[in-house]
């Protein structure tokens, strides 16, 4: 706790006088950025023993830990690549590598990973355990206080099998390894070069406040899925367009990952799939077209499941910070939270504009104009993050850019 305590009260003085929900509770600059791992990241088990035999009762769950008969079975059935440029030499000449076998060999990733757990929510999951096992939690683990009538709306219209995968086209096998890179933001990637090695992956994740226009050499040009809450997104629109972020990426083929961190998320999930203006709450009135384009299809748009933000949070991202008053505005960040997915749902994830351990010398983002040192707001953990990223990297499940 000693990292946290005097920004902990600085946040708590600064949200005092803010009197708004954004908080500003700051590490120092110097902190020491890795922690020692924690006796309790040790004890994972079986996503079954972790959420009980009710829940995984939810929805098809097996028990099996490790070792699926395929390198991932949330990929089992897969189209072609969605993009419209081909990956590039650099992806097939390479053996593959699947992170399953990395995680394996880890002793400590070993007992923390679950590549059986469901990714996704959709509508043949929705059950009335379901209900009442995510109704204990609150958003984006659960769905206390949610309009059950909302939600149940949201997920009847994502009611197709190919709504429980990320990739998941009607009876197309995949033939090979599955190739994913995952598009931070960070300012790393200014001047990296790396556009062309992102947009060789079978596909490519972005999220947030994602421009390409302009910087296509450093992070490319294909967009595969855009992950975000609509929060995120808005704010995204509105603090970046000047910096070049005037539209969230569209596209055909490209799909929208949601983070259900609000009702409002299971709002916009269902006028964006109706193609209708947003009818309640803080979006009301929003065309939902003008975010994500004319294509209004449930195969366009993906739902994080709430027990796996949950699974992810508890096993990989357990900040100290859930056990201070700022608990409940604790989440993993955006990226965290898609890379994560990436991880369970692809063979080989690369992760390009994630923190790494010299993040001082570079922008918050890779779109600053000028540079601007790294925020952390106690809403997240980033260096809990930065230190995940270090180890998933030396364990050889990720590979983590860096420079
Ligand atoms: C999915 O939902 C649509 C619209 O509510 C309904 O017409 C259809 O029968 C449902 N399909 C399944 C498989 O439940
Ligand atoms: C981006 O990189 C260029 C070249 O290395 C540098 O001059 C510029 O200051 C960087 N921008 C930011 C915002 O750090």
């Amino acid at each position: 706790m000693g990292l946290l305590r005097r920004p902990l009260v600085c946040g708590l003085l600064l949200l005092a006088a803010a009197g708004s929900g954004i908080l500003f509770a700051l590490y120092s600059a110097t902190a020491k950025l890795y922690r020692e791992p924690r006796a309790g990241d040790r004890d994972a088990t079986s996503y079954q023993a972790f959420f009980g035999p009710e829940a995984s009762e939810a929805g098809p769950r097996k028990t099996t830990i490790l070792a699926p008969p395929h390198p991932n079975p949330q990929a089992a059935a897969l189209p072609p690549p969605t993009s419209t440029s081909q990956p590039q030499a650099f992806s097939k000449r390479q053996p593959c590598h699947p992170l399953y076998l990395a995680v394996q060999r880890d002793p400590h990733f070993r007992g923390l990973f679950d590549l059986s757990i469901p990714v996704l929510l959709w509508g043949r999951l929705f059950t009335p355990e379901l209900w009442d096992g995510l109704s204990l939690r609150k958003a984006p683990y659960g769905w206390q206080g949610l309009s059950r009538q909302v939600v149940a709306s949201a997920l009847a219209l994502l009611n197709g099998s190919e709504s429980a995968g990320l990739f998941a086209g009607p009876g197309e096998a995949r033939a090979r390894c599955l190739r994913c890179a995952v598009v931070g933001n960070g300012g790393i990637l200014n001047g990296s070069r790396q556009g062309p090695h992102i947009d060789a992956h079978d596909y490519v994740f972005r999220l947030n406040g994602a421009v390409t226009r302009g910087f296509e050499r450093d992070v490319g040009t294909k967009t595969s899925f855009y992950g975000f809450t609509v929060n995120t997104m808005k704010n995204s629109l509105y603090s970046y367009r000047n910096l070049g972020f005037t539209s969230v990426p569209q596209g055909q083929g490209l799909r929208y990952i949601f983070i259900p961190s609000d009702i409002r998320d299971y709002v916009m999930l269902r006028s964006a799939i109706l193609g209708v203006p947003v009818p309640e709450g803080p979006d009301q009135g929003d065309r939902p077209q003008t975010y994500f384009g004319p294509e209004a299809s449930a195969s366009k748009f993906k739902l994080l499941h709430p027990d796996f933000i949950h699974y992810l949070t508890e096993r990989f991202l357990k900040s100290k910070i859930i056990n201070t008053n700022f608990g409940s505005l604790y989440m993993p960040s955006t990226g965290a939270l898609m890379l994560l997915t990436a991880l369970h749902t692809c063979d080989q994830v690369s992760a390009y504009g994630f923190i790494t351990s010299n993040y001082q010398k570079f922008s918050e983002h890779y779109f600053d104009r000028k540079k601007k040192p790294l925020i952390f707001y106690v809403n997240h953990d980033l260096l809990l993050e930065a230190a995940l990223w270090r180890d998933l990297h030396k364990a050889g499940i990720i590979q983590l850019y860096q420079r």
